[in-house]
C-alpha cells in the first residue's frame, strides 16, 4: 500500500488522493464542473443554516483507522473531495467471464457503455437525497439531529464528487455531458426527474428521514458493495471507500427509529396504555403510535425493494459476465464465480399464486441482491423489536412480504396484503390506508414536527440519543444557528 495514496492533498481546490495536481485535463474538467455544483448546492442543498456552523466530520484521508476529522464548517464550505480506496496490488477480476484476470486501470471499450449507464445510475442517486431531504433542517427535533442531517446531505454531494470523478476522468466528452445532466435533473420534477422512482418521492417528515436512510441508503450500500466488487478498479476503490461514509446514514437511521420507538413505548407506559394500537389514545400523548411507524416502514421498505429492478434480468447478468457488477460479498462466497451452471431460487406469480422457482442464477442476480439486502434490513429491525418488547408491549415490527405495494418486477401488476395474500383491486382501494401512510397519518405527524433549537433539547416524540457524535456530552451544540 502506498502512504501517499492515504492521505489527501488538500492544496488544490478539489481535495484528493489521486494525484489531481498532474492530472491537469481532468482537473480542468472538474474546476470547470465545480460552480455548477455550487450552484447546485444553494438552489436544491438544505434550506436555511447555509450561514450557520455545523459540527461535521471530514474525510482526510482513507485509513481505516483513521480517515475523518471533526470541525465547525459552513456546509459551502466543506470540502468535498475526490477520495479512493488504497489501490490493491495484484488485483484481479473475482468473478464473470474475466474471472482471476488483471482488474482494469481503463475502461474495457466493449463494456464502455454498460459501465457509464451504471456509473450515471448511482450518480444520480446521490444528489436526488440532498434534493429531497432538503426542507427537514426547518423541523429537526434537535441540533444533534440536525447535524446528522447535514453530514449525510454533504457527504451526499461527495458521492455525486466520486461518480463525476470517474465520468470526467474515463468516459471524456460523453461523460463530462453526463456530469452536467446529473445537476440538471432534479427529485420529482416532472419534465426532468431523477432517475429511479424512490429517489423522486417527497421526504415530508423526520421519521421519513429516518426510514429513508435505513431502508434507500441501505439499498445504496447494497449497490456499492456490488460495484465495490468491478473488476474495473477506480470504480472499486471509489466504492469501497464510499461505503465508510455509508455506514453513517445508516446508523442515523436505525438510531433514529430506535429513539422514536423508546419515546413512544415509555409514553404508553407513563399513561398506563396497554393496547398498543388504542392509535388514538398513544396520538393524544404527542408521540408516534407504532402501528403508523409499521406504515412508514411498508412505504419506505417497497419503494426501496423497487430500486433492486426486475427479479429477472437480463441486464444483471451481462453486467456479471462482464465482471462490472458483482454480488455482494462476491469474494467470500465459494463458488466458481461464474454462476454458468447454477440456479437461484425467484418468487414469481404463477397461475395467480405466488410461488418459488429455480432461474438460471446469473439472470437472478437482481433477486439474490434483494435477498441479502432483505436480510440485512431484518438486522436493525431485531433492536427495535427488542425496544418494544423491554417495554413490556406484545407488537412487532416486521418487514412486508415482497408481493406487497411493488411499482416494478413480477408483482408490479397484482395486489397483495403485507401477509403476501393476493387480493382485488376493490379490496386493496378499501384496505391500502390500513397497511400505508394516510393523508390523515401525515397530517399528524407533520403536527409533531415543531423544531427544537435550543442546545441538548429533544423534540417530545423522539429520545434523546444514547452517545453524542465524536463523544461529545449531551449539551454540545452541534449546529450554531446563524440566519
Ligand atoms: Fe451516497
Ligand atoms: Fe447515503
Amino acid at each position: 500500500m502506498n502512504v501517499n495514496t492515504m492521505n489527501v492533498d488538500y492544496s488544490t481546490k478539489i481535495p484528493n488522493n489521486v494525484n489531481l495536481s498532474e492530472d491537469r485535463q481532468v482537473l480542468k474538467a472538474l474546476e470547470g464542473w465545480h460552480p455548477g455544483y455550487m450552484n447546485w448546492w444553494s438552489d436544491m442543498g438544505p434550506e436555511g443554516f447555509q450561514q450557520s456552523l455545523v459540527y461535521l466530520r471530514t474525510a482526510y484521508s482513507v485509513d481505516p483507522r483513521g480517515w475523518a476529522k471533526f470541525d465547525y464548517v459552513r456546509m459551502p464550505e466543506y470540502r468535498w473531495g475526490i477520495l479512493l480506496a488504497p489501490q490493491e496490488e495484484n488485483r484481479v477480476i473475482p468473478f464473470g467471464e474475466n474471472y482471476g484476470e488483471p482488474a482494469w486501470q481503463e475502461v474495457p471499450g466493449e463494456h464502455r457503455a454498460m459501465l457509464r449507464r451504471l456509473i450515471v445510475i448511482q450518480g444520480d442517486t446521490e444528489p436526488a437525497s440532498v434534493e429531497q431531504q432538503r426542507h427537514l433542517g426547518k423541523t429537526a427535533p434537535s441540533l444533534y439531529d440536525l447535524r446528522n442531517l447535514f453530514q449525510v446531505n454533504v457527504e451526499e454531494g461527495r458521492h455525486l464528487w466520486a461518480m463525476v470523478y470517474l465520468l470526467q476522468k474515463y468516459f471524456g466528452r460523453d461523460g463530462r455531458e453526463e456530469a452536467d445532466e446529473l445537476l440538471r435533473r432534479r427529485s420529482g420534477d416532472a419534465d426532468s426527474p431523477r432517475m429511479l422512482g424512490a429517489f423522486n418521492e417527497a421526504t415530508p417528515d423526520w421519521l421519513s428521514f429516518f426510514m429513508f436512510t435505513y431502508f434507500t441508503d441501505r439499498d445504496g450500500k447494497m449497490q456499492l458493495h456490488s460495484l465495490a466488487q468491478s473488476g474495473f478498479d477506480p470504480l472499486s476503490r471509489t466504492c469501497r471507500f464510499m461505503l465508510t461514509e455509508e455506514a453513517h446514514h445508516m446508523f442515523v437511521g436505525e438510531t433514529g427509529i430506535s429513539r422514536i420507538v423508546q419515546r413512544t413505548c415509555e409514553a404508553m407506559r407513563a399513561a398506563g396504555i396497554s393496547d398498543p394500537t388504542d392509535i388514538a389514545r398513544v396520538r393524544a400523548l404527542g408521540v408516534i403510535d407504532l402501528p403508523t411507524i409499521q406504515k412508514k416502514l411498508n412505504l419506505h421498505y417497497t419503494l426501496s425493494l423497487d430500486l433492486f429492478g426486475s427479479e429477472v434480468s437480463t441486464n444483471a447478468a451481462n453486467a456479471f459476465n462482464a465482471g462490472i457488477k458483482g454480488r455482494y460479498h462476491e469474494t467470500q462466497i465459494k463458488d466458481d464465480h461464474r454462476l454458468q451452471n447454477d440456479t437461484y431460487p425467484v418468487l414469481k406469480l404463477v397461475n395467480g399464486e405466488i410461488k418459488r422457482v429455480d432461474e438460471p442464477a446469473l439472470t437472478a442476480l437482481n433477486m439474490r441482491l434483494r435477498d441479502d439486502y432483505s436480510q440485512d434490513c431484518v438486522k436493525g429491525m431485531l433492536r427495535w423489536n427488542k425496544i418494544i418488547s423491554t417495554a413490556g408491549y406484545d407488537f412487532k415490527l416486521t418487514l412486508p412480504n415482497v408481493a406487497f405495494h411493488r411499482a416494478i418486477g413480477e408483482f408490479k401488476d397484482i395486489h397483495a396484503t403485507p401477509d403476501g395474500v393476493l387480493i382485488d383491486d376493490a379490496t386493496w382501494n378499501k384496505r391500502k390506508s390500513d397497511w400505508l401512510p394516510s393523508t390523515e397519518d401525515g397530517d399528524f405527524i407533520s403536527s409533531l414536527m415543531t423544531p427544537v433549537t435550543e442546545i441538548g433539547g429533544y423534540a417530545p416524540w423522539i429520545s434523546p440519543p444514547k452517545v453524542g457524535i465524536d463523544n461529545k456530552p449531551g449539551d454540545f451544540e452541534y449546529v450554531k444557528i446563524e440566519t
